[in-house]
């Protein structure tokens, strides 16, 4: 997680993701793709290492759970580390 990242929101979004492909999640938070795929928008963040997407390579076609509050410790995927934010903290940085 980067210091840096916004909560794009307090709960996983369910998104299916095809085998064979390999992704780039969004990480910093502030993604207009709707929060899920990078879109170039970590170019402003304070922290360009940390913030960058995460490229994820996968094997089997089903829907996933992606972070949206871009703080789980298995990024991209949910790890329920959500439940610590509440709707005030969407848009804001990550704790
Ligand atoms: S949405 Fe981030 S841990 Fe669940």
């Amino acid at each position: 997680m980067c210091k840096d990242a916004i909560v794009y929101d307090n709960k996983p979004k369910a998104v299916t993701l095809e085998a064979g492909h390999s992704y780039y999640i969004c990480q910093c938070g502030r993604s207009k793709d709707e929060g899920v795929f990078c879109d170039g928008s970590h170019a402003d963040t304070k922290c360009p290492t940390t913030c960058l997407p995460k490229k994820v390579d996968i094997e089997k076609t089903k829907q996933y759970h992606i972070c949206m509050c871009k703080s789980s410790k298995n990024m991209p995927f949910c790890d329920g580390t959500h439940s610590f934010y509440t709707e005030d903290d969407i848009g804001k940085k990550v704790k």
